[in-house]
């Protein structure tokens, strides 16, 4: 992975916490409660505090909304504040899965940001949400590049085929120009729709382990399930917990959150 930033935001909101609690009721704090507490300020898995994540591509299709609703519903369950930012200004998808979202799961916030906005209000984008998470649209709009100059981190999903390689490749030249501008920028490809053992999949992974960008050790699979859970606005772990899907996205996000340390 590049190397990522470890802000200490969450140490702040932890001491904020504890502030303003009499040491009698320190006494009185029982291990639940405090775990709780740290799970919450997300220090229980050590990730860096407030992360702005965006899933970009400027290929159609390539998964860039399945794989941001599913790690905003998968952080929201981790407790924490998840905006979901839909930057995709023709689809809307991401808002769309939010209002088909049940009522009894965790809850997740979305918005559609003027590409403008997103870049000039990351700061305030973090003072305010534990995670954010950015569906990014199809093509390089103005928006690929907000979410690109906005992000602490990207995951790039890319389809094993080689129209998608091609555009894949060209979308990170496009974008290579805005990477370059921050050092703290973060990021990975991400493979998706992966069918095992096919010599398409296999050619795949053996041209992305060529190029100059990292990629995750983990992949998707291309499993039914993961249409099925987006149409009823929830992640694959909710929708079916014990599914190969649901394996998978489990996996990614184990390796993501231990690269973001
Ligand atoms: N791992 C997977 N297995 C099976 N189907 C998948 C998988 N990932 C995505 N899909 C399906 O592929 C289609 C495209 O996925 P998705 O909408 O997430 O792509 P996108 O990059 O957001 O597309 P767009 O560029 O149009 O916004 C959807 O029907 C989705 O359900
Ligand atoms: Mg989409």
């Amino acid at each position: 992975m590049l190397s990522g930033s470890c802000g200490g935001r969450w140490i702040a909101k932890v001491i904020n916490g504890i502030a303003g609690i009499d040491e009698r009721e320190i006494n009185e704090l029982n291990v639940k409660s405090l775990r709780k507490s740290l799970q919450r300020y997300n220090v229980t898995d050590n990730i860096c505090g407030i992360m702005i994540i965006a899933i970009v591509n400027q290929k159609g299709g390539c998964g860039k909304t399945t794989i941001a609703t599913n790690l905003a519903a998968m952080f929201a369950a981790d407790g924490r504040e998840v905006l979901l930012v839909d930057a995709d200004p023709d689809q809307h998808s991401a808002m769309n899965w939010c209002a088909d979202r049940p009522e009894q799961l965790p809850k997740i916030h979305s918005s559609s940001l003027p590409a403008r906005n997103l870049r000039k209000d990351a700061d305030a984008l973090r003072q305010k949400w534990e995670m954010v998470i950015i569906d990014g649209g199809a093509r390089v709009t103005e928006h690929a590049h907000a979410a690109v100059a906005a992000a602490d981190w990207l995951i790039i999903p890319v389809k094993p085929s080689k129209v998608d390689l091609d555009s894949t490749a060209q979308f990170l030249d496009v974008v290579q120009s805005d990477m370059a501008k921050r050092d703290d920028l973060s990021g990975g490809l991400l493979l998706n729709q992966i069918q095992e053992g096919t010599s398409i999949s296999n050619a795949a992974r053996e041209q992305l382990s060529g190029w100059d960008f990292p990629v995750f050790k983990n992949v998707l699979h291309s499993y039914v399930a993961f249409s099925e859970a987006v149409w009823e606005g929830q992640s694959v772990v909710e929708y079916q917990p014990k599914s190969k899907a649901a394996e998978d996205m489990q996996m990614f996000l184990k390796e993501l959150k231990r690269a973001m340390r």
